[in-house]
């Protein structure tokens, strides 16, 4: 496997390696997670990397910070086959696979403003989970997976 002709990305030390992005959703992941490097942690980014369970992948490792389920949740809407790998002191402590929810809330707000989730109401967004994007529970606007980002209500 490592050979001198292979391009790696180095090791981290403590934080999340998220693997097995498709091809091409790298910077939406970082999007998703609000990582645009203001923050100063530390990013580092494979893309099209090869792979043996895809045919190329993209990775993202980000050290100083374990990504919380919400954050998993909503991967999985734009990285299906996505591991997480948490890592602390070189070593992979945890290794799970994105579940994709049913039902995402809290974590999207609704693009139509006329819709009742952004009215002064007491009430939390809500999606329904599609094949390739969300649609709203209570005006049925469907935010598509290249709009996620946009539309995010975390971070
Ligand atoms: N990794 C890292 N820093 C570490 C430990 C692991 O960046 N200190 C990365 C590895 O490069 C790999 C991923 O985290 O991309 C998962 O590591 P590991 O479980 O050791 O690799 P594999 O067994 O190949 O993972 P999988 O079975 O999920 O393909
Ligand atoms: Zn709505």
């Amino acid at each position: 496997m490592t050979d001198d002709h292979e391009l790696r990305v180095s090791k981290i030390r403590n934080g999340t390696v998220i693997d097995h992005v498709a091809a091409g959703q790298a910077l939406n992941v970082l999007a998703l997670l609000g990582i645009d490097g203001s923050g100063g942690e530390a990013v580092s980014i494979g893309m099209n990397v090869p792979s043996d369970r895809l045919a190329r992948k993209d990775i993202v490792k980000v050290e100083g910070r374990e990504l919380s389920q919400s954050e998993v949740d909503i991967l999985s809407l734009i990285a299906p086959a996505a591991s997480i790998n948490i890592v602390r002191d070189y070593e992979v402590e945890e290794k799970s696979r994105v579940v994709r929810p049913d039902h995402v809330s809290g974590i999207i707000s609704c693009p139509n403003h006329n819709c009742i989730s952004n009215a002064d109401e007491p009430i939390d967004p809500g999606f329904a989970v599609l094949e390739d994007g969300v649609r709203c529970d209570y005006c049925g606007t469907i935010v598509r997976e290249d709009e996620l980002a946009a539309n995010l209500d975390v971070n």
